[in-house]
């Protein structure tokens, strides 16, 4: 069985951030969430996967570097370039050559989930199912594909209905035979320019068919699409609540530590500070004095933060910070500095797309 990684994505609800970084390799808990989904796919047995990716060299490249050849998972990556975001079902087809006559598993780049899909994988290559879903149970079904289940069958899908008939939601895992071309085709929209080529609505076209047994399992513990900002920051706090204590780093006098907390090698935390777990710090950093870090707060490497209190947050590499202003549920990036204010005007400079709230 293949893997197939859809790492496309614009991630034009991730901007600012996607103008220089995919999404798909932002750091959650200090790790780009497509090793996440590498991993899972390694841990079930899926180490020849495909990666598809677009539509600039300098994403690509991204992409590329952040990954590599796959051998430091234990994995083959093969990237295939998708030439432009034409909707699910067109990255699959970019996707055929790779695949052959293979069964594969279609992972979306976004998707963060507890768990992982060894389970999942095994009992798909145990049954004679031409495809299997994965569900989570949501409360904004209206935002995804909606599956419709009865007696334990799968009657019905319907991507973003407007008044959703279930709570039941179609995350981004996917398993197919290639059975499942057929039915893509099928579906393919004359003009493309114009409509996506998605992919729930060739799974629909399958189940319509009656001709293929298509299976589902329920995810029972938290799943996550982060493909936008407050769904990125909600799955930092649910991978830092699995965190183990660990502290590498150095600790002066005066440092208060509650629940899990892990520091880097080469990090001082000064006295004065609070670290309220979880909390995850990276290497080399320099923490306080008299800073409050946590709960729910990503520290990359390389940064210094003085004096402030920072929660449910992440802070990526390189970042210094020290300001008497709370900072609270906030993607802060590489490279920024947050200073005090030492004018009576408050003063900025912004990117594309930023977004301050005062
Ligand atoms: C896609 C699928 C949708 C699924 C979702 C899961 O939507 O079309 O059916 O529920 O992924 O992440 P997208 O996130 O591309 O809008």
């Amino acid at each position: 069985m293949k893997g197939l990684i859809l790492a496309g994505g614009m991630g034009t609800r991730f901007r600012p951030f996607s103008h220089t970084t995919p999404k798909q390799i932002v750091p959650i808990a200090n790790k780009p969430i497509l090793y996440y989904i590498v991993e899972n796919l390694k841990n079930a047995g899926i180490t020849d996967i495909g990666v598809i990716v677009g539509y600039t060299k300098k994403r690509i490249k991204k992409i590329m570097d952040c990954l590599g050849d796959g051998s430091k998972f234990g994995v083959r990556l093969t990237y295939i370039e998708q030439e432009a975001p034409l909707g699910l079902s067109h990255a699959i087809i970019a996707g055929k050559e790779f695949l052959g006559n293979d069964d594969f598993v279609v992972y979306l780049g976004d998707n963060m989930l507890k768990g992982g899909i060894s389970k999942l994988v095994e009992n798909f290559k145990n049954s004679d199912a031409e495809a299997s879903l994965l569900l989570a149970r949501s409360k904004h079904p209206e935002k995804f594909g909606n599956a419709i289940v009865e007696d334990g069958k799968i009657i019905d899908l319907e991507e973003k209905p407007l008044q959703p008939k279930t709570d039941l939601i179609i995350t981004g895992v996917y398993m197919f035979k290639p059975s499942i071309y057929e039915y893509m085709y099928q579906i393919k929209p004359e003009n493309l320019k114009e409509k996506e080529w998605g992919l729930t609505e060739a799974i629909k076209a399958m189940i319509d068919s009656k001709k293929h047994k298509i299976t589902y399992s329920i995810l029972k513990d938290w799943w996550d699409d982060a493909g936008d900002v407050e769904a990125f920051l909600r799955a930092n706090r649910l991978v830092l609540q699995d965190i183990e204590h660990d502290i590498k780093g150095k600790l002066e006098e005066d440092v208060k530590i509650t629940n899990n907390v892990k520091i880097g090698k080469n990090t001082i935390v000064k006295q004065g500070t609070i670290l309220e777990g979880p909390v995850l710090i990276g290497e080399d950093c320099e923490i306080g004095p008299n800073a409050h870090i946590g709960p729910s707060v990503s520290i990359g490497n390389n940064v210094k933060i003085t004096n402030t209190e920072i929660h449910d947050s992440v802070i990526m590499e390189n970042c210094q910070i020290e300001t008497d202003k709370k900072i609270g549920r906030s993607l802060i990036g590489k490279h920024i500095k947050i200073k005090k204010n030492t004018q009576t005007s408050h003063s900025f400079i912004l990117g594309d797309n930023s977004e301050v709230r005062l």
